[in-house]
């Protein structure tokens, strides 16, 4: 499933290359929020997911209120039919590709009295296995170019399997290992790979958390990642102090971290 966008990019300008990049997951939360704290550094952007309505609403908000430009294109994660095809488009839309970065991801509310294998594996299509199919193609143009910057939102969630959100955790530590081992891969072509690891930030997707711990603003949330893709961070707690917290989550041994409600 996909629909090109109505809206055009203007022709680039020779002496003054913009930044192109693409937002898989780009519609609502984290990945609007970068959206437009990428357009205000005058970046070239194409915002992909499913809702149309919102992706159009973005899109007119960044070329009315910011240097930068947007384009968007619908597109489901878990529809492989002709990605190739819709990533090809993209970039010639754009005018190329410096920056990809795969945001989308879905979470169900906590339920300790429900084992749903159609939840959990729609939840590793969305956060793990959207994510490679995107990657690859994405891995192989920049390896090809020997440049470019990937970036994956993670989660803290990932450094440790969570009673609480089994699936979610096993997706996004599955995403994590994968990023390390393109970016193992892909470090000696020039390529640069992030993982973002946000702790809790107040979007449509907290509402599934069984409870809130320290939230931030998707706009602070964002910031804090662009932050990281202007440092090329190879791996990014967001916001900083989640590094910490992260560190401690992971020294708790077993017997006490299942007793822990997280
Ligand atoms: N909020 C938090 O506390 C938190 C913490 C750690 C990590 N994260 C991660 O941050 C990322 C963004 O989440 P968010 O909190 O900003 O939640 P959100 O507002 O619900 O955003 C999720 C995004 O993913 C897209 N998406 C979901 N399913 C999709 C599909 N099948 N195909 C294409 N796009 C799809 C949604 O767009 P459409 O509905 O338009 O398709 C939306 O743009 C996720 O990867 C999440 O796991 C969030």
């Amino acid at each position: 499933m996909n629909n090109m966008s109505k809206l055009s990019i203007s022709s680039s300008r020779p002496l003054c290359p913009r930044s192109k990049a693409i937002i898989i997951g780009a519609s609502s939360g984290i990945g609007a929020s970068l959206a437009f704290r990428l357009a205000e550094e005058g970046y070239v952007l194409a915002l992909v997911s499913r809702n149309e309505n919102k992706l159009k609403k973005l899109c007119d908000s960044i070329n009315d209120k910011t240097s930068g430009e947007a384009v968007y294109f619908v597109h489901d994660v878990t529809d492989d039919s002709d990605i190739f095809g819709l990533f090809v488009k993209i970039c010639s839309q754009i005018g190329g590709l410096d920056l990809f970065i795969y945001n989308a991801g879905i979470q169900f509310p906590s339920d300790p009295e429900i084992f749903s294998s159609t939840n959990d594996l729609d939840v590793f299509q969305v956060n793990l296995l959207g994510a490679v199919r995107w990657l690859n193609l994405v891995g192989e143009r920049f390896r090809k170019l020997n440049k470019g910057h990937i970036v994956s939102i993670g989660s803290i969630a990932g450094d440790r399997g969570r009673g609480s959100m089994s699936a979610y955790s096993a997706s996004k530590s599955g995403l994590h290992t994968y990023m390390e081992g393109f970016r193992n891969r892909l470090v000696r072509h020039g390529v640069i790979i992030t993982t973002i690891k946000p702790g809790q930030v107040k979007t449509d997707l907290l509402k599934n958390a069984h409870k809130e711990m320290w939230p931030v603003s998707s706009e602070f949330a964002a910031n804090c990642i662009y932050n990281a893709i202007k440092k090329r961070r190879m791996v990014a707690y967001v916001p900083a102090r989640w590094y910490l917290v992260g560190m401690v989550i992971c020294l708790i041994p077993s017997i006490i971290f299942r007793r822990l409600n997280i």
